[in-house]
């Protein structure tokens, strides 16, 4: 997918911590299309390759607008997006990417958003409204000022926001195993926010029949155990091998690599951002062989059908030779 060269033409603060950023194409001209959900991945100047969700009404085809969590101890990207990126600036990005996106079919869509979270609930906001589709928000912030595009949020949503402000504790917040005790038939869920927030509603929603809750993440959601029981089967991994359709070509995995790394080595231009597996940016079709899927895009549907995998992350399981479509 070709790279983008986009324009920053606003940058707003909308709250102490986040701030707008409204993207143009450089050259001038009309967008790529995006729907409700999607992301863009915008290479930071400082090397990092970071996705921010797309909030702005999906019938614009002249901008993009995404908002950024300034997060003091995150990795980098937020940091330079706030002190770095100033109006004028030109970025690098990819297409739109989409990884969330609404089931339009479904008779009702409640949206829980938390903080900077709301991003693309806003996008979705726009597509729901002008589809006349029913749908409640449930947006969780601490206080009213640090409430990301407040406004906005209360002229889409309407009657159907019910705006949750706990103080800084969770335990003040929204009851979501009360919220999410019954599910409406037929009802789907989006949920994005912080790692807690998503944690605790994909227990509140585990009962939901299958395929009708969906989650984007901006950070992993892992829990400390989790993280080290992944980074324990890390020090076991084996090397294996990957055949790549296009080319015929056969590369070997080292135990220390990921299939990401000999790809890039290799010279192939996979499109990825995270490297943890929770973006969902370097999915490549599998033609062949059982993968050991590791990562926290896919449903466990998706890793059961095994014909995608996150190449940064994932790998062979024993045995298994990885046939890519590349
Ligand atoms: S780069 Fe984010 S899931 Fe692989």
């Amino acid at each position: 997918m070709p790279d983008l060269e986009l324009k920053v033409t606003a940058i707003k603060e909308l709250t102490p911590s986040i701030k707008l950023f409204e993207l143009v194409r450089a050259v001038g001209g009309e967008l790529p299309p995006f729907q409700a959900g999607a992301h863009i991945d915008i290479r930071t100047g400082n090397g990092l390759i970071r996705s921010y969700s797309l909030a702005n009404d999906p019938t614009d085809r002249d901008r993009y607008v995404t908002a950024v969590l300034r997060e003091p101890n995150g990795g980098g990207g937020s940091k330079w997006m706030h002190d770095e990126l100033k109006v004028g600036d030109v970025v690098t990005s990819s297409e739109p990417l989409q990884n969330f996106p609404l089931n339009e079919r479904a008779p009702l869509s409640i949206l829980l958003a938390g903080g900077i979270g709301i991003t693309p609930i806003m996008a979705m906001g726009y597509r729901l409204r002008a589809q006349r589709l029913p749908c409640h928000l449930h947006y969780c912030t601490k206080a009213p000022e640090d409430t990301a595009f407040m406004d906005e949020v209360k002229a889409l949503y309407g009657d159907h926001l019910t705006l949750h402000h706990d103080g800084g504790d969770p335990s003040k917040g929204i009851d979501l195993k009360e919220t999410f005790a019954t599910p409406p038939d037929g009802a789907h869920v989006y949920i994005c926010g912080p790692p807690g927030l998503i944690r605790a509603a994909q227990e509140a929603t585990a009962h939901w029949p299958q395929g009708t809750v969906h989650v984007e993440l901006f950070t992993s959601a892992r829990t400390e155990e989790e993280t080290a029981e992944i980074a324990a089967r890390a020090g076991a991994d084996q090397a294996f091998e990957i055949e790549l359709t296009h080319s015929g070509e056969t590369l070997t995995v080292p135990a220390d690599k990921s299939i990401l790394d000999v790809l890039l080595d290799s010279g192939f231009g996979v499109p990825y951002a995270c490297e943890e597996g929770w973006c969902g940016a370097c999915v490549i079709d599998l033609v062949a062989g059982k993968a050991d899927h590791r990562d926290e895009v896919m449903s466990d549907a998706e890793k059961a059908a095994n014909t995608r995998i996150q190449v940064c992350i994932s790998r062979a399981l024993p045995g298994e030779k990885l046939v890519l479509d590349l």
